[in-house]
């Protein structure tokens, strides 16, 4: 049975909540290890997470030059194109970072096909020292995830064979509605996490998440439901719009 926790806050107080989360899950890590893994999302919902992490007073909170950033997905596009995840960190969070920086470690969307750079996504994560014996160990320490409204997580969407990939650590994928090109991490290299927090808002999402939470769909329509393969403890970070419609608040 996965160890799943809800906190439902107003959307003000939601980065912050994650931000503390974070700040104490990483100082936890760091506590037994010489470093920690955390693997960030993308989309439009974390930027604030990552603006409030990279400044006072939790960016001296955390021992960034002991941090390896990850990207659990990427669009296919250019590093420095505003679609990019990479961007998205890069503006939100390593340009505040002054003189303690994390290792940075980002899809290489330069290279030929989305294909290509998952490969060699493959590579940078083993070379990195995560996931080096093919059955997802050493893990990832943090996953972070977003949602979309059509319930896809990461990279992963609805119907697409990616999301029962058991062999793979990255895989290429295509968003379905504008049929761009996309890397994400798999549900092993996601989900083999001792803690993955799920963050989102927005009346948008409430009834997916309420499929997501309360029903017993596969996770091949709604791949954030592969939260219930989780190996570890998930912790869904939610503002009340999105979680209007749940039946039930506490977990
Ligand atoms: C991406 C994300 C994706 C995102 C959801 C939610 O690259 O878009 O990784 O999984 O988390 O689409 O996106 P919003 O935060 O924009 O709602």
């Amino acid at each position: 049975m996965t160890d799943v926790s809800i906190e439902i806050v107003s959307q003000k107080e939601l980065a912050s909540l994650v931000c503390e989360e974070l700040v104490a899950s990483i100082q936890e890590v760091l506590s037994t290890k010489d470093r920690c893994s955390l693997v960030l999302s993308g989309g439009r919902t974390p930027g604030a997470v990552y603006r409030m992490l990279s400044r006072p007073p939790m960016v001296s909170e955390i021992e960034w030059d002991k941090v390896d950033l990850f990207w659990g997905d990427e669009r296919f596009v250019a590093a420095d194109n505003d679609q990019s995840n990479y961007h998205l960190v890069q503006e939100t969070l390593l340009s505040n970072l002054q003189d303690v920086k994390p290792k940075v470690y980002p899809v290489d969307t330069s290279l030929a096909s989305a294909n290509d750079a998952a490969k060699a996504y493959e590579q940078t994560i083993q070379q990195a020292g995560y996931h080096t014996d093919g059955t997802g160990n050493p893990p990832f320490d943090i996953v972070m995830l977003g949602m979309g409204a059509d319930g896809h997580t990461a990279s992963l969407f609805p119907g697409d064979e990616s999301v029962g990939e058991t062999a793979r650590v990255v895989v290429s994928t295509r968003e379905p509605h504008q049929g761009m090109d996309r890397v994400s991490m798999s549900p092993k290299a996601l989900f083999s996490a001792p803690r993955v927090f799920f963050v989102l808002f927005g009346e948008n999402k409430a009834p997916v998440l309420k499929r997501v939470l309360e029903s017993d769909e596969s996770p091949t329509n709604l791949p954030a439901r592969l939260y219930t393969q989780a190996e570890g403890r998930v912790f869904w970070f939610i503002d009340q719009a999105a979680a209007k419609e749940l039946s039930q608040k506490e977990v």
